[in-house]
């Protein structure tokens, strides 16, 4: 515990529903939880009890890298939580506190490292020159996250994970499967089964290579013994569901810069800033509804002169530390010259996201084929008329219609 005074007066519960929000706006919750101050205390529409929250970029940062505050803890308790299906389960790599979570990141690391990822560069720009070839080809008007946003990064994940050329459309359905609410939790939870029996084929069929895909190098960490089968079967399928929050946040990202043309033209007119103004807008975007997972304090921590208990489950909002005006300026303007830009879109902390590095890749690739290649990109619906998903923890357009 700190040395700083602690205060034992509680802050309200705040109830904190999911809104069905559309394009980028900021849930006004969220934007409430945060006047109220650095740490308050929330509800969420599942599971039980209260949670704390952390807000500002410094406090999540703390609360994400100190290892007093666990994952797999949280598999023991109904914490209070978004989503109405509990969790993935024990064993999963979203669960895993060190040193089992860095085991298993570890025999993947490869593949996700800048160098790894340039190894799919110029394969990922061919697969997607083809899908705006035909985009082109079938002319306009068109629903751009089916055409484009949804098939590309799914194609770069099975590209990357190793799955044959023959196997995409079937990845591809399973995903959609999963992800989709409305087909019931059934058919999702068979596809889930279908596709991790998949991937327990292929990381077998791989065990002992030398490959450098994903697959490979699962197949050699078991091989090795370092992780079980189920283990690396498990992983495999969320790191290829992670396609999906590139179509996602992407689909915001243009629903953006079509509703914002001035900022379109200005990626158009001048290349070279088209590195920084992704960065800009990833940390802009908010990516998901209310929060992600919770923590769990393995002992008595103190947070800002608050006393978070032994037990108590707390949360890290990385939408609130991307709009902290302490870290970034006039966090409500877009600033394609932001700089330094450390935003925490990726998350912080062991359980960082493996895929930043190929979801930025993913996103510069999409800005420049569909900026240069379809000159007069357009909505073919006024902004307010794009349909987003509804109950998902992922905002995105459910269909982004254009025109050129
Ligand atoms: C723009 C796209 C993406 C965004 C904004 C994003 C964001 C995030 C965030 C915020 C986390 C959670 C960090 C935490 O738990 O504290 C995460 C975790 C994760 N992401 Fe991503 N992600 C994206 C794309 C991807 C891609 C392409 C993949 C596939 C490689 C991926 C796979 C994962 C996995 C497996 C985890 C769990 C990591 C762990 O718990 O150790 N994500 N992501």
């Amino acid at each position: 515990m700190s040395e700083e005074t602690i205060t034992e007066i509680l802050p309200p519960i705040r109830h904190w529903p999911a809104l069905d929000l559309k394009g980028v706006d900021f849930d006004p919750v969220l934007t409430e939880l945060m006047r109220e101050g650095p740490v308050t205390r929330i509800r969420l529409p599942h599971g039980e009890g209260w949670a704390w929250l952390v807000t500002r970029y410094d406090d999540v940062r703390t609360v994400t890298e100190d290892p007093r505050f666990s994952r797999q803890a949280v598999t023991d308790q109904p914490v209070t939580r978004l989503d109405r299906h509990g969790t993935p389960g024990r064993g999963a790599v979203t669960f895993l506190d060190p040193p089992h979570h860095t085991r298993l990141r570890r025999s993947v690391a490869a593949a996700f490292s800048a160098e790894g990822v340039e190894r799919v560069r110029d394969t990922s720009r061919r697969m997607l020159d083809e899908l705006v070839d035909e985009l082109l080809q079938d002319g306009p008007p068109a629903d751009l996250t089916a055409a484009v946003l949804s098939p590309f990064p799914a194609a770069v994940l099975c590209e990357l994970m190793g799955v044959p050329a023959a196997d995409r459309h079937r990845m591809h359905a399973w995903t959609r499967l999963i992800l989709s609410s409305w087909h019931g939790a059934q058919a999702g939870e068979r596809a889930r089964e279908e596709m991790g029996a998949y991937f327990a084929d292929l990381i077998g069929l791989r065990e002992g290579g030398t490959g450098q895909d994903v697959a490979c190098l699962l197949g050699a960490a078991v091989g090795r013994g370092e992780v079980t089968l189920e283990e690396a079967a498990g992983f495999a399928v969320l790191l290829q569901l992670g396609g999906a929050a590139v179509t996602d946040n992407s689909g915001q990202l243009f629903h953006l810069l079509l509703a914002r043309p001035a900022l379109a033209e200005r990626l158009r007119a001048e290349p070279e800033i088209r590195p920084r103004a992704v960065e800009e807008l990833l940390r802009y975007i908010p990516h998901r509804n209310t929060v992600g997972l919770a923590r769990i304090a393995l002992e008595d921590v103190g947070i800002r002169g608050v006393r978070i208990r032994a037990g108590d489950a707390i949360y890290v909002s990385y939408l609130s530390a991307n709009r902290d005006p302490d870290v970034f300026p006039y966090p409500e303007t877009i600033d394609f010259s932001r700089s330094p830009n450390p935003h925490m879109t990726f998350g912080s902390g062991p359980h960082r996201c493996p895929g930043g590095t190929l979801a930025r890749l993913v996103t510069g690739l999409l800005v420049e084929a569909l900026l240069d290649r379809v000159p007069g990109l357009r909505p073919a619906v006024p902004p307010e008329h794009v349909p987003f998903k509804k109950g998902t923890s992922i905002r995105g357009p459910e269909a982004l219609p254009v025109t050129w």
